[in-house]
């Protein structure tokens, strides 16, 4: 496994592996890695011929300055997980080495990131976009995967390699849990160890809520959701919304869409967690 900071040498260790007629397939992350980004690695190395990981925590999709400099760093525990899967090249840059100088480019995604994660943390998709687009334009994958753990950020880039012209697939994969139904995330490895105890009851109650569909109404799952959680003292819920799941504009009726997504993002002490659940598959 190869490591390497510019992206000139990334640039030319891609053009080879092109020249050989292989595929490329590449998977972004922050670093902090767990099973949810090594089973996109996994993903990647069932579907391409060479598979290529990004370590880098973007600064632009910050907008909390806090939740950027306390964001989990630690490169040779991620090369140490990395070593053991079907990754064969691993980018991670400096800053200056993305953005040589900084990136002014503002993206349009009309509702998509405006809704929820858009709304709650602004500016936040553009800096994923921005990063994304440029990692893209540097690594030239055939295929490139993102978890559905983060529900809005999948249809975002879609929206993105639609609008760039990217010939890149997305490929979504499935969000990966713990044993007691907590989705894995980086931030984890922040909770104190009684928020850590209670963070599964935002999966938990979530998974109930399917119970809902077609049973009650929207407002009142709405409210089922957010009391259950709001009731234990270390969560409290930023935003739930139950949305058509290719729009993410929220519906009324069950019967409005074939497609639809609950996404939610919940406070335990400072550490923001986000989760979703498929309500009807489409
Ligand atoms: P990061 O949070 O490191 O996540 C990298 C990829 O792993 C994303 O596609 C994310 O959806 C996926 N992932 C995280 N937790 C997962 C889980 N429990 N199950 C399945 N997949 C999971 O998302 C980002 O980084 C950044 O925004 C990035 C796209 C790299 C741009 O900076």
């Amino acid at each position: 496994m190869e490591i390497v900071e510019s992206s000139e040498q990334l640039s030319g260790i891609i053009n080879n592996v092109k020249a050989q007629g292989k595929t490329v397939g590449f998977v972004p992350t922050m670093g902090a890695l767990h099973q949810g980004h090594i089973s996109l690695v996994n993903k990647a190395a069932e579907t391409c011929d060479f598979v290529l990981v990004s370590v880098f925590v973007n600064p632009t999709q910050f907008n909390n300055p806090d939740d950027l400099e306390r964001y989990p760093r630690d490169l040779a525990k991620d090369l140490h997980l990395l070593k053991d899967t079907g990754c064969e090249l691993v980018f991670a840059p400096t800053v200056k080495e993305i953005y040589p100088k900084p990136d002014t480019r503002i993206f349009d995604f009309g509702n998509l990131d405006k809704v929820m994660e858009g709304e709650h943390r602004p500016g936040h998709f553009n800096g994923v976009a921005q990063v994304v687009s440029r990692l893209f334009d540097i690594t030239q994958p055939d295929y490139a995967f993102f978890g559905e753990k983060d529900f809005q950020q999948l249809a975002v880039i879609r929206a993105m390699v639609r609008q760039e012209n990217f010939d890149v697939k997305i490929v979504p994969c499935p969000t990966i849990r713990e044993e007691d139904g907590l989705a894995m995330s980086s931030r984890n490895l922040l909770l104190t160890p009684q928020q850590r105890k209670k963070a599964p009851i935002i999966a938990r109650t979530l998974f109930e809520s399917c119970n809902f569909v077609n049973a009650k109404s929207i407002d009142k799952t709405i409210e089922y959701v957010i009391n259950s959680i709001n009731r234990e003292e270390e969560l409290k819920v930023e935003y739930f919304e139950i949305a058509d799941a290719d729009t993410l504009l929220p519906i009324k009726n069950w019967k409005e869409s074939e497609h639809i997504v609950g996404c939610i993002a919940v406070f335990a002490g400072e550490i923001r967690l986000i989760d979703n659940v498929i309500y009807k598959k489409g």
